[in-house]
């Protein structure tokens, strides 16, 4: 069972992501990301969370613990931001908790540049994302981190942020659970991942009792697509049992390489310079993420 702590303190929003998680100091006295019930990605994020979270951890993948926080807004009565205040008060209550990784370093294009990835680590963890049809592990927002920093051990990878994965659960009746799945912005795909020995590994342990275990974790109060959450736990389980014995049709396996990475890097950026007047061809692309990760309507039905 997840761990049930209380928040003590409110110290940061972080507003790298899209979701504003706060950082907090718990009764525990542990430190933790808190991503609130109360966000515009809504309940099913914090679903995706869980039950991601877990199965990456059951298939020996490295992923923070997760807890439940009990979280009373007066607590971060401090924050200045109005947007961030009214995100908390829609949230009093339990939100989900991630062991804050003290020092980690966001997993960039930049960092990738010099950074060492294991081909069946990186198969490992694109197997992960296929199967649990996450759009959010692209090379621009890797949603990985690396830890520790400080030279005590060697840095490793780390999986965070799920609230983007199981799409299925946005339509229930309309997604095939065979469906294939386009990776060619994945994070890790210039690492060479073999899926194949990945899916070899991990497949046969991703079992119906294992899934019922994960989503017996997810609090009943974020269940609420089916007329109970019983109900709604048996739709996640047989839609993943299915999905697993059909790993076959979905392997990811055409990655670019990284050449024909940065050649289409070229061209996109090429593309995003065009109509700018002269002064403003001079100033970094910041925003221009590839149009494939933006349309997120490829990955459905
Ligand atoms: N467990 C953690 N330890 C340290 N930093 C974290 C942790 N989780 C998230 N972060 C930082 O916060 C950022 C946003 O968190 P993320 O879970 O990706 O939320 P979002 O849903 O907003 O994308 C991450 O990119 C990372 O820099
Ligand atoms: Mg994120």
């Amino acid at each position: 069972m997840l761990k049930n702590v209380i928040a003590t303190r409110y110290i940061t929003p972080l507003r790298s992501g899209g979701s504003v998680p706060g950082v907090v100091e718990a009764d525990d006295l542990g430190t933790y990301v808190v991503k609130f019930t109360g966000s515009a990605q809504g309940r099913k994020a914090l679903v995706a969370e869980v039950i991601v979270g877990e199965l990456a951890r059951a298939l020996g993948l490295r992923f923070p613990e997760l807890v439940l926080v009990h979280f009373d807004p007066v607590i971060a009565d401090g924050e200045p931001h109005q947007e961030v205040r009214d995100l908390h008060s829609a949230s009093a209550g339990v939100n989900l908790g991630m062991d804050y990784l003290p020092g980690a370093r966001d997993f960039t294009p930049e960092v990738a540049k010099t950074f060492r990835v294991d081909p069946l680590e990186a198969g490992r963890i694109v197997w992960l994302d296929a199967l649990t049809a996450n759009v959010d592990r692209t090379v621009h927002n890797s949603n990985l981190m690396i830890w520790p920093t400080l030279g005590v051990a060697p840095p490793r990878l780390w999986l965070i942020d799920h609230g983007a994965a199981l799409v299925f659960h946005h339509r229930w009746d309309g997604t095939d659970p065979a469906k294939a799945y386009d990776f060619r912005h994945h994070a890790l795909g210039q690492y060479a991942p073999d899926v194949r020995a990945a899916d070899a590994e991990l497949a046969p342990k991703v079992t119906e009792e294992l899934l019922r275990e994960i989503v017996a974790e997810v609090p009943d109060a974020w269940l609420t697509d089916f007329a109970s959450p019983a109900e709604a736990r048996e739709a996640y389980v047989a839609y993943l049992h299915a999905r697993v014995r059909a790993s076959r049709q979905w392997l990811p396996t055409d990655f670019p390489g990284r050449e024909e990475l940065a050649a289409e890097e070229a061209r996109r950026t090429a593309r995003n310079q065009q109509g700018r007047p002269a002064w403003l061809k001079q100033v970094p692309d910041l925003h221009g993420k590839p149009a494939a990760e933006q349309d997120w309507s490829v990955h459905l039905g």
